[in-house]
C-alpha cells in the first residue's frame, strides 16, 4: 500500500537509527541529558528564541503554551478552522479552561481589520483576549504558508495590546524553506512549538520555544501533564537528525506539485482540487458519498487516502513515497476520480 493520508505515517530511516545509536544519554528532569540539552540550544538559535523544551507532541506543546499564557475564563483568538481549537480532543477547555474567539481568516491569514475590531471589543464586554494564535502551515485550507510579514503584523497587534503572541508551527519548516529568510520567528512571537514526527521523519516529539521564564514554566507544566522525561536522547537524536535534515522537505513539496500538475481536471468526481504550495493535495466533493467513493477507489489501487472532513480528503507526500511510485499515484487519482470508474 502506498500511504498519503499523512506525514505522520514515516519510519525512521537507517541513518536515523545508527544516530541514536551513537547518542549520550543522561536524565533530562534532571537536566542531564546532553543530547536533549543540545537539540534545544541548536533549535531555539536557529529561530531566535531563548531557551527550548523538548515535549513529546505538537498538542503538549500548543496546550503547554495556553496553560502559561492564560488564566481560567480568558479568550484566545483563533481562525474557525485551526488545530488547537478544533482537533486537540477539547484539551484547551479541560486544562486552561479558557475560551476560543474565532476571526475570519483566509488561508490561515486573518483579516486583520475584524482582528483589531475583535480586540477593542474584547475590552467593552467580553472577557479579556490574552493570545493570539496562528497556524503555519495552515492545515484545514491544504498547508497553506502564512506569510512572514502577516506574523509580523500579528505581532505588533498582539504586543499593542498586551496579548501573546503563539504559533501553532507542527509543520512550520514546510514554510520557512520556501522563504528561508522568514527563520527569526523568535523575534516576533511568544511562543511557538513544531514537530518532529510530520514530515521531519522522527517518531515522536515536538520542540517548544519562548524565552527562559516562559521556558521555565512550561517545564513545570509538563511536569504536571505527566510530560517529563528521563534518559530521552534515545529519541532527541532522532529529532536532531531530523532538524537537521530539513531541507528535504522540499523533495515533499516537488511530489505533491508533481502530482498536482498531472491530474485530470475535466469531467471529475471532485468539485476542486487544490495544492497550496507545501505537501499535501486536497480534494473537495460535493456529497459525502462522491468523497467515500474516490477513496474506496483509491483503496483498490492500493493507494490510502486520508479525511479532513466528510466531503474532503487530502493526500500527504512524504518522505517514504519513492518518486518512482508518483506516476503509479497519478494513474491511480485518474481511475479513481473518473465517473465511470
Ligand atoms: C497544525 C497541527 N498542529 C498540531 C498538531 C498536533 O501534533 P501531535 O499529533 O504531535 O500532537 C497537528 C497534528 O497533526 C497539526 O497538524
Amino acid at each position: 500500500m502506498i500511504d498519503l493520508r499523512s506525514d505522520t505515517v514515516t519510519k525512521p530511516s537507517k541513518d536515523m537509527l545508527n544516530q541514536i545509536l551513537e547518542a549520550e544519554f543522561g536524565d533530562d528532569e534532571y537536566k542531564e541529558d546532553p543530547t536533549v540539552n543540545s537539540l534545544e540550544e541548536y533549535c531555539a538559535n536557529l529561530m531566535g528564541f531563548e531557551a527550548g523544551l523538548f515535549v513529546t507532541s505538537g498538542l503538549m506543546g500548543n496546550q503547554i503554551s495556553l496553560l502559561v499564557h492564560t488564566d481560567p475564563g480568558q479568550e484566545v483568538v483563533t481562525t474557525q478552522d485551526s488545530h488547537i481549537k478544533n482537533y486537540e480532543h477539547g484539551a484547551a477547555a479541560f486544562l486552561s479552561r479558557i475560551q476560543f474567539r474565532d476571526v475570519d481568516s483566509h488561508n490561515g491569514v486573518y483579516d486583520l481589520d475584524i482582528l483589531s475590531e475583535t480586540i477593542k471589543q474584547s475590552k467593552i464586554h467580553k472577557p479579556s483576549i490574552k493570545v493570539l494564535a496562528t497556524e503555519n502551515t495552515h492545515l484545514a485550507t491544504g498547508g497553506s504558508i502564512v506569510p512572514f510579514e502577516h506574523i509580523k503584523n500579528l505581532s505588533n497587534i498582539s504586543k499593542s495590546n498586551d496579548m501573546k503572541l503563539h504559533v501553532d508551527g507542527a509543520r512550520i519548516w514546510h514554510a520557512i524553506l520556501t522563504d528561508p529568510a522568514s527563520v527569526k520567528y523568535g523575534e516576533y512571537c511568544d511562543s511557538l512549538t513544531y514537530c518532529f514526527s510530520k514530515g521531519l521523519g522522527a517518531p515522536i516529539g515536538s520542540m517548544l520555544l519562548g524565552d527562559h521564564d516562559f521556558i521555565d514554566e512550561a517545564r513545570e507544566f509538563r511536569k504536571k501533564l505527566g510530560g517529563g522525561m528521563r534518559q530521552v536522547g534515545i529519541i532527541a537524536s532522532a529529532a536532531r537528525y531530523a532538524i537537521e535534515n530539513r531541507d528535504r522537505l522540499i523533495e515533499d513539496h516537488h511530489k505533491a506539485e508533481f502530482v498536482f500538475n498531472s491530474i485530470a481536471n475535466e469531467d471529475r468526481l471532485f468539485d476542486e482540487v487544490t495544492y497550496k504550495g507545501t505537501n499535501m493535495i486536497f480534494f473537495k466533493f460535493d456529497t459525502e458519498v462522491k468523497a467515500e467513493t474516490f477513496r474506496h477507489n483509491l483503496e483498490d489501487k492500493k493507494i490510502v487516502a486520508g479525511f479532513i472532513k466528510k466531503e474532503v480528503i487530502r493526500l500527504v507526500f512524504h518522505k517514504d513515497i519513492e518518486n518512482e511510485k508518483l506516476e503509479e499515484i497519478v494513474t491511480a487519482i485518474n481511475y479513481s476520480s473518473s465517473p465511470e470508474s
